[in-house]
């Protein structure tokens, strides 16, 4: 069951060649204002044209900002036959989002003029969380056959109860000494924990290598191509381009709820500001180049911009833009966050980050392994941990702004000479490092082995998750940048975890790291740390190395 290159153009050419036609002309679609508003892309999106139905349009799940609370939908029916239809509107969470609504009758037949329907999806506002939407419509044609439409949204919804949550990045002080004996209980009942985990972790290493000496687990050769990269193109109408106009800056007041529009609109600058010098990363559509960009200040700055080729589809475009506002308006050493976007009409977009001489870890792991004078180097424990603690600081700082990260690895951040890091967005990570991603049957492509168990089965993520894909992280910063579960079948994987097997420990990784490794992949998320038991630890940790060496 692997997506070898040939299955997978075939699946597409199956794809493109569209189902069902009849004698009805059916239009389902979503309005360019409205493509704009959710992808910040200014083009319509066909679901159903002439009739013909795009399951490539159908199968992208669009994301929604917690502000967006309504979802318009444009159809017709100009072919004189009725076409009778039912629809419902389904959310994963009742308790997130209590009520929906759509302003049209639940059943009837699509009308013969255009008409623009309303589904609401208004967040209670109570319960911070994601939510998956699917709106589901029944079509029947003529020819008496029932076509099941499902669309996907998934909507970050925020606790708007929320005020002075908890600082959890401020270190415990040591101020009084009933808060000394909190902290020496706590450190006790960490290092307990750690300790109880190790010694599991070792016997199910144990357990590992018999199960392997006796020939149980046969290692896979692992090809994997990106989905993304091989989407067709122009499946959703892309010769509708709309004018991008240039509107004034809003205010930083609320930055979070902002749309994706307006994040866009608040970071653009004109393309002739921006010159690109060299290219660093290329993927199949993805670009990564060094480059410059005059600021309001007339100064020419250094940057990286990630952007797309030509032949790349909206559903790219719609991509790149979207995973890279996930960092909009952060401001953290350890943080890379987007710094400014260029979007031209007829042309694809530019992301421009900050550039300070900073590599990709993952890249930089790998280069590592061979130094200049050809010898085997790797990083020291201290070195591994310094870097460690940068990245702790960071997802620190996200998980406080009620961001998660959902894709931590070391693909997804920079560092510079003096190893310094920064934890950045994954926007280009799937076409850039395909063999990190994976599908699993659906169309999602997913960084499987970073994730948690439940983010891989239920797809549910929270901070417990990220930390998860922290440990993955640790691993590769140990392992100078290793594919994690080489051996192991991206299908087989949950079914792995499950069973109770992790990662091996390194070589030359001490047991103190590997035990922190080993602590954030409890199977249950309530055993992992947080991210500021794992600073108190490392930090702890780092100390005792410096006092050594
Ligand atoms: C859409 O998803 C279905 C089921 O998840 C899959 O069989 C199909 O290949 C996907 N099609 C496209 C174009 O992504
Ligand atoms: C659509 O049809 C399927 C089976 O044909 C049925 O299970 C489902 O309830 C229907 N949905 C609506 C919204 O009527
Ligand atoms: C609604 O969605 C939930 C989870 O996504 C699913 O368990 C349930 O069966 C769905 N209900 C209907 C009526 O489709
Ligand atoms: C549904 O509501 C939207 C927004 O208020 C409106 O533009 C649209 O025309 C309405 N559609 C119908 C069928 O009433």
């Amino acid at each position: 069951m692997k997506f070898s290159r040939w299955a997978l153009i075939i699946t597409l050419v199956n794809v493109l060649l569209y189902v069902e036609k009849c004698s009805a002309s059916l239009n389902l679609y979503l309005r360019t204002q409205e493509v704009q508003r959710l992808l910040g892309v200014p083009a319509e999106m066909y679901y159903i044209r002439d009739d013909l139905i795009s399951l490539h349009a159908l199968n992208f799940t669009i994301q929604l900002t917690p502000k967006i609370n309504d979802l318009y939908f444009t159809w017709e029916n100009t072919g004189g036959t009725k076409i009778p239809y039912s629809l419902e509107i389904n959310t994963s969470n009742s308790a997130v989002i209590p009520k929906t609504d759509v302003n049209i009758s639940t059943t009837g037949s699509v009308p013969s003029v255009t008409q623009t329907f309303m589904v609401a999806v208004a967040c209670s506002g109570l319960v911070e969380e994601e939510v998956q939407i699917s709106i589901n419509l029944n079509l029947t044609f003529p020819n008496d056959n029932t076509n099941t439409l499902k669309f996907s949204r998934r909507k970050t919804c925020l606790d708007e109860n929320i005020k002075n949550y908890v600082e959890i990045n401020t270190l415990p002080q040591f101020t009084n000494p009933s808060s000394i004996f909190f902290i020496a209980i706590c450190c006790a009942v960490i290092l307990i924990s750690i300790l109880v985990i190790f010694i599991t972790i070792n016997f199910l290493r144990y357990k590992k290598i018999r199960s392997t000496e006796s020939g149980a687990s046969e290692p896979t050769n692992t090809t994997t191509t990106t989905f993304l990269a091989a989407l067709p193109r122009n499946s959703v109408n892309a010769s509708s381009y709309g004018s991008f106009r240039r509107m004034p800056s809003y205010s930083l007041i609320d930055d979070r709820s902002k749309d994706l529009q307006e994040r866009i609109t608040e970071l653009t600058i004109q393309r002739f500001r921006v010159r690109l010098s060299s290219i660093i990363l290329e993927g199949t559509f993805g670009r990564v180049y060094q480059g410059s960009y005059i600021n309001e200040e007339e100064k020419e700055e250094t940057v990286i911009i990630k952007t797309v080729a030509d032949h790349a589809s909206q559903i790219q475009i719609s991509l790149l833009l979207q995973e890279g506002m996930a960092m909009y308006s952060l401001n953290h050493k350890n943080i890379l966050s987007i710094l400014r976007v260029s979007i031209e009409d007829h042309t694809t977009p530019y992301l421009l980050y900050p550039f300070d001489n900073n590599k990709n870890l993952k890249i930089f792991l790998q280069k590592c392994k061979v130094s200049s004078e050809g010898v085997h180097h790797t990083l020291t424990t201290q070195e591994v941990v310094h870097m460690a603690l940068q990245i702790i600081k960071a997802m620190q700082y996200l998980h406080k702004k009620h961001l998660l990260h959902k894709d931590l690895a070391a693909r997804n951040c920079v560092v510079d000479e003096k190893l310094n890091v920064q934890v950045t967005d994954n926007a280009l990570s799937r076409d850039l490092f395909p063999s990190d991603y994976h599908c699993l049957g659906d169309n999602e492509n997913r960084p499987v082995k970073w994730l948690a168990l439940e983010s891989l089965v239920h797809k549910s993520f929270a901070c417990a998750s990220d930390i998860w894909s922290f440990g993955v992280l640790l691993w590769e910063l140990t392992t100078l940048a290793q594919q994690p579960y080489i051996e192991i079948d991206p299908f087989e994987m949950a079914a792995y975890l499950k069973d109770g097997y992790r990662l091996a420990q390194p070589i030359n990784c001490p047991d103190e790291l590997f035990a922190v490794m080993a602590y954030c992949w409890a199977m249950s998320a309530e055993e992992r740390p947080t991210f500021t038991q794992l600073h108190v630890c490392l930090q702890e940790f780092y100390t005792q190395l410096t006092k050594y060496v």
